[in-house]
């Protein structure tokens, strides 16, 4: 299952587009990707587009008595020959910086090891993201490289971070938080 205590990941479904098109149109979460205005039906031919190599999951909070999807997580490029993926995550503004980001990489990234049998899990962070490079530090993913002057936006050019981790290193880094979560 792709769950803990408090956060469920599950495919992206239909109903689910309304919500996450919230999450595109936050510009201040959108401030370190690449924003792009996308209406409902862009989200439905998004959706229907992802195809065998690319994943799409709704991310949601447990409290009490509800369940809310507070985000999506990305497994993207899927590469069975090199045996990667690359992934993305984005969350409410009001759930950040509460661990849930780093909770649902875990998730994800030991199902895309334990389940898809990938040896890599990559990604590309904006040079100033630093939420996400310290989520991406606390998870033990390797700065590999920085690619300068990468992305245009907000009238300027922006350097980006290249980030990796393996299987085994995961697994040695993370053992006891996801023995402790019930993910291994
Ligand atoms: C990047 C993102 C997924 C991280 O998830 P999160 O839930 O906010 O991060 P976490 O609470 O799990 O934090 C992980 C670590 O990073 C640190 N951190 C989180 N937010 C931080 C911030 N704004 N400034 C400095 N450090 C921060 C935390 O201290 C934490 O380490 P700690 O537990 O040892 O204190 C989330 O902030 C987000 O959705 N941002 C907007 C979209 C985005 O940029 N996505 C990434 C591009 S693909």
């Amino acid at each position: 299952m792709l769950e803990t205590e408090r956060v469920l990941l599950r495919p992206v479904e239909e109903s689910d587009l309304i919500d996450l098109l919230e999450l595109q149109w936050d510009r201040n979460l959108m401030k370190y990707m690449n924003f792009k205005p996308l209406t409902l039906e862009n989200q439905k031919d998004w959706l229907k587009s992802l195809g065998k190599d690319n994943m799409a999951f709704s991310i949601f909070l447990k409290t009490e008595n509800k369940i809310d999807l507070i985000g999506l997580a990305t497994l993207n490029q899927i590469n069975t020959i090199h045996q990667r993926a690359s992934w993305g995550m984005k969350l409410k503004s009001n759930i950040q910086s509460k661990g849930v980001g780093f909770e649902s990489s875990l998730i994800l990234i030991n199902f895309a090891f334990s389940n898809l049998n990938l040896m890599k899990i990559h990604g590309d962070i904006m040079y100033d993201n630093i939420a996400n490079r310290k989520m991406c530090e606390k998870i033990g993913v390797r700065e590999e490289g920085i690619l300068v002057d990468h992305y245009y936006q907000n009238g300027k050019f922006r350097d980006v971070v290249l980030v990796g981790i393996l299987k085994e290193e995961f697994y040695l880094k993370n053992n006891e938080i996801l023995t402790k979560l019930n993910l291994i």
